[in-house]
């Protein structure tokens, strides 16, 4: 057996059913990914003699006499970038750059008839990041970077620093390391929704070869934590075990395997045998809430944090602002309607997992694929009672986040086999287990009621939020408080009121997800204000833009947290008169006999949690003349490495190639709290402004004081030359000039408040098809006033991405659970992804503002371009068909069934055949 690899010849046999992905990353090849070994996602795409293939499909003895090509071998022997790397850099087509590689093997080999149907020829990659756009101005040769002078790069099209590493492959994420001695962890998962474990007997298991532990609820620390990394652990309920006695949730784990390899590992896992207790469980949040149902988490309420364990209410919030039965007794027509959105995945390319190992001085270090290493270092520390200096926690590139990795998922497991084998520990999540081991957004349902005057004044504003957060808290509490805050904060009803529960049931948890809450409770106060309006027969754009704050006004919803929230700024006006623009231009045109509508939805979002979000930074001269500068936040595609640079270098009047970042590692900074919430730019940019600033200053004073040195030296010189008796002086000076030592570094910090608000408007024309219920966007537009733009480059492409992730949502992702709690849609198979040909172009527009709390005027800009897609594309759909549709996702299914049932009146609503 000979393969050659990028020149190289590898000769050693691949294990029996190996595949080509898992036969060279053991060689080393890490610019091929996993990102489902399912054949779905193209993420390991390599060339085998020129033609591409999905390496985790072909078996490893297939490529015996065959030339393969990996990512790390597109460029030329002498390191020429092949042309399509060139533009993938000069137009930064990619934001985590996990998908990278197997978009650069596939274009790499399309000629040009293939390169003219792109929706084709990239039907076998997805990218959960991008929105494909950028990766489509990539290929078609279009470039975005800029090279500005120095201290000029804030609001410049920067590129990222790890651009080169992405496109060659030699990027490192979480599992690109070859750590000697590595033992393989594979989990035991429960069948059952609900049951007690009664035993387990691991003897076959540990009698498999090469199994070295087996660990189960005996060998678990007796201590309860949440999942949910918060910078306030109180955020969430105290529910979770590293391995329980008790099972919640179909696929959670019962024990850990830990073996030479991952087929030993997986076979003992097949080998331990469990007892359980089948317990009764219970699916639906309204029935948990119900007396007599069955109790999720039988615990007490003060020291486990959970609001009514009892009825499975792990949170609550109730409020009223005014008196609402007053004020929907003023309205002249008020609209209720109960509106129903479902569990999303956050499919980020690079799965959940983490290695740890002993390093040299017997400290736990782990190096993992999460959005919070420090508040995991800390949560490591406490289960385990370690001090703070006895753990390291870092993270190489991490492969998209959304959210999903602000949770401590894996860490934990692989600390306590670390910690017990002393030996070196890996666990990666396959695909599967994204969707049934990890965590989703968590499916509300909100009875939304609304009442207006006939002149367009709103009076009353009510929700009524059922919130499922699974079998586990995470997030819960905090997820349902974000989601009745600014959805109702936004508009200046006089009377206001709020009934918010976060319940328990015994299916898969929920977690943190882009817009955390607010996308959800969105989609419903959004689509009754615009069914409000049409009822009163009003523009429903105008009938917002009537009842929106203005700029002075505060944001207010009762029950929310907005004590040190501010609108620091204002772009919503001019986010709603793009609206006006884009809708009073000529419509592109629809098929014949389709239906046609336009709709808007609008969002506002706090720049930073509630609550404090912490972030120290260092910033240091080198004696080369470059900058060193530690940040505690990671890097997951959100570009806040970029942002830092051109912050520092704008401070300290250079460019940014003098400036390196090393971040997100325990070892390098004080304590950041994490790169969630949009806070990489607002609160950790805001403390590398600081730090920039204050070496800036430190270095001036330097610089004055060896300018007056320096004078007094060329003074006392001449002295010296005519009077002899001058060189006392001079030698005195030269002592006392090299006594000064002056620190050339500086920190900076910020924690997070006050808080400024952010604004989005999204708009739609959509046609649809009546007879099939094919829908398609015939224009998208987006608003977003991110204050400051630092980077209109990356901040489109969050946009883009943002706005592509809300279509995936709002038109076919849906994690379905099934009658016994289990997913069913547990690969990108049976879990639609959006792929490049479902996602418009979207036409974005950034408004003109500068805000007085965020850093250089920025405001966040990472997961709010998500939130008012689904309500704009539902109300473009309701103008276009007469039908409110009142639950996500809209299926082309669900839409042609609305609309066969309502026959000739859905086809007469305002909706005008295109
Ligand atoms: Fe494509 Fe992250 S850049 S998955």
């Amino acid at each position: 057996m000979r393969i050659e690899v990028n020149g190289r010849s590898h000769e050693e046999e691949p294990r029996p059913g190996q595949c080509l992905r898992t036969y060279l990353r053991e060689r080393g090849w890490f610019g091929v990914k996993k990102g489902c070994d399912a054949g779905d996602c193209g993420a390991c795409t390599v060339h085998v003699d020129g033609e591409p293939v999905h390496s985790c499909l072909y078996p490893a003895f297939r490529a015996d006499g065959r030339a393969v090509t990996t990512v790390e071998g597109l460029a030329s022997p002498e390191g020429e970038l092949h042309p399509v790397q060139q533009r993938f850099l000069d137009a930064q087509g990619f934001q985590c750059g996990f998908c990278t590689a197997g978009f650069l093997m596939t274009t790499a080999a399309l000629d040009e008839e293939k390169l003219a149907d792109l929706p084709r020829a990239l039907k076998g990659n997805l990218c959960r990041c991008t929105g494909y756009r950028a990766i489509e101005d990539a290929i078609r040769g279009v470039r975005h970077v800029e090279e500005p002078a120095p201290g000029e790069s804030v609001g410049r099209n920067l590129p990222a620093p790890a651009g080169p590493q992405v496109v060659t492959g030699t990027a490192r994420y979480t599992f690109d390391v070859d750590v000697p001695g590595l033992l393989h962890m594979k989990l035991l998962r429960s069948p059952h929704a609900h049951a007690r474990i009664t035993a387990v007997d691991t003897a076959a298991a540990l009698r498999v070869p090469g199994v070295h532990a087996v660990f189960t609820h005996y060998d678990a620390p007796d201590r309860h934590y949440s999942t949910a990394r918060h910078e306030n652990p109180d955020d969430d309920p105290d529910d979770t075990r590293v391995l329980d006695d008790t099972v919640r949730h179909i696929g959670q784990r019962v024990a850990a395997v830990v073996a030479d390899s991952e087929g030993a590992a997986e076979e003992g896992c097949r080998r331990i045998e469990v007892a359980y207790e089948v317990l009764p469980a219970v699916l639906d949040p309204e029935e948990a809430m119900r007396p007599g149902a069955p109790v999720v988490h039988d615990k007490d309420a003060a020291t486990a944090r959970i609001a009514r364990p009892r009825d499975n209410v792990v949170g609550e919030a109730h409020g009223e602002i005014g008196d609402v039965e007053a004020g929907f007794a003023e309205a002249d027509a008020v609209y209720e309607e109960t509106f129903h959105t479902q569990r999303v995945q956050h499919a980020s390319l690079e799965t959940h997992g983490a290695v740890g190992w002993l390093d040299e001085d017997g400290r736990l270090t782990l190096r993992t694929s999460s959005q919070t290493p420090f508040l995991t270092r800390r949560a490591l520390c406490a289960l385990y009672d370690l001090p703070l200096d006895k753990v390291r926690v870092m993270t190489g590139r991490v492969g998209g986040g959304f959210g999903g990795k602000q949770e401590m998922l894996v860490e934990d497991v692989v600390a306590l086999a670390v910690l017990r084998l002393g030996r070196p520990v890996k666990l990666e999540y396959t695909r599967p287990e994204q969707f049934f081991g990890a965590t989703t957004r968590h499916p509300f349902a909100v009875r939304v009621k609304a009442g207006a005057r006939r002149d367009g004044t709103l009076t009353a504003l009510q929700m009524r939020v059922v919130s499922n957060t699974g079998a586990y808290g995470n997030h819960g509490p905090g997820v349902m408080f974000h989601g009745i805050g600014e959805s109702m904060a936004v508009y200046r009803a006089p009377h206001k009121k709020v009934d918010a529960f976060a319940v328990y049931t015994h299916t898969v948890p929920a977690g943190a997800f882009r817009g955390y809450g607010l996308s959800q409770t969105l989609f419903a106060v959004e689509s009754a204000l615009d069914e409000l309006a049409r009822r009163l027969r009003l523009d429903p754009l105008e009938f917002k833009a009537r009842n929106i704050i203005g700029p002075d006004e505060g944001m207010h919803a009762p029950g929310g947290h907005d004590d040190d929230l501010h609108v620091a700024s204002y772009g919503l006006d001019q986010c709603l008169d793009i609206v006006r623009g884009a809708r009073s231009e000529p419509s592109p045109p629809a098929p014949e006999g389709w239906l046609v509508g336009q709709g808007a939805a609008l969002a506002a979002i706090a720049t930073a949690p509630p609550g404090g979000h912490f972030a120290d930074v260092r910033v240091a001269l080198l004696a080369d003349g470059t900058y060193d500068l530690a940040v505690g936040t990671s890097e997951f595609g959100n570009g806040t490495t970029t942002v830092h640079r051109q912050i520092a270098a704008g401070e300290l009047g250079t460019t940014v190639d003098r400036i390196a970042v090393r971040q997100s590692d325990t070892d390098v900074v004080r304590h950041d709290t994490g790169a969630f919430a949009s806070t990489g730019t607002v609160v950790a940019g805001k403390a590398t402004l600081r730090a920039a600033r204050a070496l800036a200053d430190t270095l001036l004073d330097f610089a004055a004081a060896r300018l007056r040195v320096r004078r007094a030296e060329c003074r006392l010189v001449e002295d010296a030359v005519v009077h002899p008796g001058g060189r006392l002086a001079l030698k005195e000076l030269f002592a006392a000039a090299s006594a000064v030592t002056v620190e050339l570094a500086a920190d900076g910090s910020f924690g997070g408040t006050p808080r400024s608000v952010a604004f989005n408007a999204h708009w739609f024309q959509v046609a649809v098809d009546p007879g099939t219920g094919e829908m398609r966007i015939l224009r998208s537009v987006h608003a977003a006033d991110a204050g400051q733009v630092m980077n209109p480059m990356q901040c489109r492409g969050q946009v883009e991405g943002g706005v592509a992730q809300a279509l995936g949502a709002t038109l076919f992702e849906n994690v379905r659970i099934d009658g016994r709690g289990a997913v069913d849609t547990a690969a990108f198979r049976r879990y639609r992804l959006p792929q490049f040909a479902d996602v418009p172009r979207t036409e974005v527009h950034f408004m003109k503002t500068t805000d007085t709390i965020g850093p250089l005027g920025a405001k966040s800009m990472s997961e709010s371009p998500f939130n008012p897609v689904a309500p704009a594309f539902a109300a473009a759909l309701r103008d276009a068909t007469g039908t409110r549709f009142t639950e996500l996702p809209l299926t082309r299914d669900r839409v042609w069934l609305a609309l066969d049932r309502s026959g000739d009146e859905a086809g007469g609503g305002q909706g005008q055949p295109g």
